[in-house]
């Protein structure tokens, strides 16, 4: 058995979804059911084009090839990498040695966590971290903390000459297929996955003060946000951004939610071996209620 990983069977061409604004799309197909996740990337292509983190192995290929389709890799002069998780950090040394002129935009701490896995070229880079900002010719981006991640590194980048917010691992949730943006989606589904994903990928949500949360969340949504693009979600239009941060401030009112147990993989193996769908089922709380 080959313990690569499976690249996706179905490409999602890259989207469109602001001036010079491109999100580089993927979807990923999870164990448990039908259901599917995106793990996008950004490409801005303005004075100086910009990469906005860079996508996984699974769909290394494809992913450079999306890219490139849209910014000739010479022209490349920002990638910026929010965090070192492994579907933000996939093809950074590709990307690096395809785009001889491009600086890297992470922080110190960034280094330190992930030097056993890439060997950073100090002289390319450059540290910024939540609040700095840096330009890009004909736009400022700024980091600024999302209000949910999963890594001490996390810190997403606001675009202030389109308005478009990288929300990184926020407004994450699973999809029962691709969409262009969260208007595709019942109200009903998105706040019950986005409470379900943003609840497990910061698990910590149960140690937050309500009051301090608050006033985190607030430090991003005073941005003139226009567009949310988010690894692990569909474009959120400006019409929704509002209603997606009310969700988000939910969050530390929440119990945590059930996860899969051996009991399910058993379960999964068995429809697997005789070839039905295995659709998850989470286990009612133990006291019944
Ligand atoms: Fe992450
Ligand atoms: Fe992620």
């Amino acid at each position: 058995m080959s313990f690569a990983p499976v690249k996706p069977e179905i490409h999602h061409p890259p989207l469109k979804i602001a001036d010079d604004t491109w999100l580089i799309q993927q979807m990923q197909e999870a164990a448990i059911g039908p259901l599917w996740v995106y793990l996008h990337s950004l490409v801005i292509k303005g004075k100086e084009p910009i990469i906005v983190d860079t996508g996984t192995p699974a769909n290394r290929e494809q992913w450079l090839a999306d890219v490139f389709s849209i910014v000739d890799p010479g022209d490349v002069r920002w990638i910026f990498l929010s965090h070192d998780d492994v579907d933000h950090s996939g093809n950074l040394e590709q990307v690096m040695e395809a785009c001889p002129n491009a600086k890297l935009v992470t922080t110190w701490f960034m280094i330190e966590r992930h030097t056993g896995a890439f060997n950073f070229p100090l002289e390319r880079c450059v540290w910024i971290n939540d609040g700095d900002s840096f330009s890009a010719g004909d736009r400022t981006l700024q980091a600024i903390i999302p209000p949910l991640f999963d890594s001490p590194t996390t810190r997403g980048l606001y675009d202030d000459r389109t308005g478009t917010y990288w929300a990184v691992d926020t407004f994450a949730l699973p999809l029962p297929g691709p969409m262009n943006d969260i208007t595709g989606l019942p109200a009903e589904a998105w706040q019950g996955g986005m409470e379900m994903f943003n609840c497990m990928n910061s698990p910590w949500f149960k140690l937050l003060d309500p009051a301090k949360f608050e006033r985190h969340v607030d430090r991003t949504q005073k941005l003139e946000i226009q567009t949310i693009a988010g690894c692990h979600t569909p474009v959120i239009p400006r019409s929704h951004v509002d209603a997606a941060f009310q969700m988000i401030r939910r969050i530390p009112h929440l119990e945590p939610p059930p996860q899969p147990q051996q009991g399910d993989l058993d379960e999964l193996m068995h429809c697997i071996a005789t070839g039905k769908q295995y659709v998850w089922e989470p286990a009612p709380p133990p006291n019944g209620s």
